[in-house]
């Protein structure tokens, strides 16, 4: 029995969109299990709704849009699965390409790429390339990512400055541990204003774990195959309902 969501219309404050939305993509499987599917057939329309909020967040004038595919621990997953997930980028490249470049939307990707199979590199390496004159909304694909693998590659590279020289102990400061994060490339945007996770599950899941120090958290019961702008712009919603101190005052 599936219920029907009840249609809200949501009133935005458009001088207050979150300049960078990252989104926990859950509940593609449990959405295709309900169907009696397999588990690929949610991931099949889990790469439809990317397309359809893609569109939605750079419609809503979100500056960055960060997506996690695929992380460093889902290689765990059955081999078919695997595969499948690491089929889609190309899949989903090879048709949407045209519409972001329409829409101004650069791709970027973070993670480690270099671990993926050659064609999914392949592909994601021409999107970027066909994209690199786009400087609308940055969509940010975390792709064989981790925020722990993350935090301990930048460790290493800023020992590594040190070992060499070119970094004094003392000048190790919050700047440069972002600056060595994987998000350095979105510059400006590299903190989420907002994180939302999708099909009621209120776990970070190794995503971001530095970088969502101060943003807003919306846990959305939806499973990501089901997501919809709708949706979107009710945790948007909620996200300009709450009161961001960063650590201050309100008032203050
Ligand atoms: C989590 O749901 C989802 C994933 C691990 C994959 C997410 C991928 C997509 C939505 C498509 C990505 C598209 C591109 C273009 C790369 P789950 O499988 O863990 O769901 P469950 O918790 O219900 O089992």
């Amino acid at each position: 029995m599936f219920k029907f969501k009840k249609k809200t219309t949501t009133e935005l404050d458009y001088n207050n969109i979150p300049k960078h939305i990252a989104i926990i993509m859950d509940g593609n499987g449990r959405w295709a299990q309900q169907r009696h599917l397999p588990r690929i057939a949610g991931h099949k329309k889990g790469m439809n709704v990317v397309k359809d909020i893609t569109k939605a967040a750079s419609d809503l004038g979100v500056k960055a849009l960060t997506l996690y595919a695929f992380s460093t621990e889902n290689w765990k997953r059955p081999d078919q699965e695997v595969n499948y997930l690491m089929d889609l980028p190309e899949k989903f490249f090879s048709t949407f390409v045209p519409d972001l470049v329409k829409n101004n939307v650069r791709v970027n990707v973070m993670g480690y790429v270099d671990q993926l199979p050659k064609s999914t590199q392949k592909a994601i390496n021409d999107a970027i390339e066909d994209t690199k004159e786009c400087d609308g909304m940055i969509l940010n694909f975390a792709l064989n990512y981790g925020s722990q693998d993350e935090i301990v590659t930048a460790v290493q590279k800023i020992a590594q400055k040190v070992s060499d020289g070119s970094l004094n102990v003392d000048d190790i400061n919050k700047d440069v541990v972002s600056d060595n994060l994987m998000t350095s490339s979105l510059g400006e945007f590299a903190n989420p204003d907002l994180l939302i996770r999708t099909s009621g599950e209120e776990r970070l899941s190794n995503f971001l774990l530095w970088q969502v120090a101060y943003s807003e958290f919306v846990f959305d019961d939806t499973k990501w195959p089901d997501y919809t702008k709708e949706d979107l712009m009710n945790c948007i919603a909620k996200f300009q309902g709450r009161h961001r101190r960063f650590g201050g005052l309100k008032n203050k």
